[in-house]
């Protein structure tokens, strides 16, 4: 089974626990790195352990998200084995995965409906990474 490490703060609970329902649904093993309640919380708590997650290969992707989704996609892609995206369209998404090989999808749960968001991982799913001058330049992108 696929397993998807999912993370966000008090500002996505309530789409993390959508989404993962949504995974579920589709078939997906899901791991749950927190926030487990809508208490205020500090995001990085929670985006690190997941990273961690996707990084050492436990989990094949990441779905994230906090209130703009900046504060977590910041601190995910602190790690150098992690290219989280900001999306907040289908088609941004989807060229995520075709030009970024993303590997952590991230939303602004405080400015997307739970309907765009599904429409959201739907394209991010259905994307294929396509290799070849994108490899060049994601190869650019870690600092030694
Ligand atoms: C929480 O209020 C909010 O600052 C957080 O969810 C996020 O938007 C930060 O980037």
């Amino acid at each position: 089974m696929i397993k998807v490490a999912f993370a966000s703060d008090h500002a996505g609970f309530r789409l993390k626990e959508r989404l993962k329902a949504y995974m579920k649904e589709k078939g997906y093993d899901v791991e749950d790195f927190g926030t487990f309640n809508e208490e205020s919380c500090d995001y990085p708590d929670y985006a690190h352990p997941a990273a961690l997650g996707v990084e050492n290969g436990d989990c094949a992707f990441g779905i994230t998200m906090c209130g703009t989704g900046n504060g977590i996609t910041m601190t995910l892609n602190k790690h150098q084995g992690i290219r989280a995206a900001l999306c907040w369209q289908p088609e941004i998404a989807a060229l995520a995965k075709q030009h970024n090989n993303a590997n952590i999808l991230s939303l602004p749960a405080r400015f997307i409906s739970e309907e765009e968001a599904i429409r959201i991982v739907d394209a991010y799913l259905k994307a294929e990474y396509e290799g070849g001058r994108h490899q060049r330049r994601i190869d650019k992108i870690s600092v030694k």
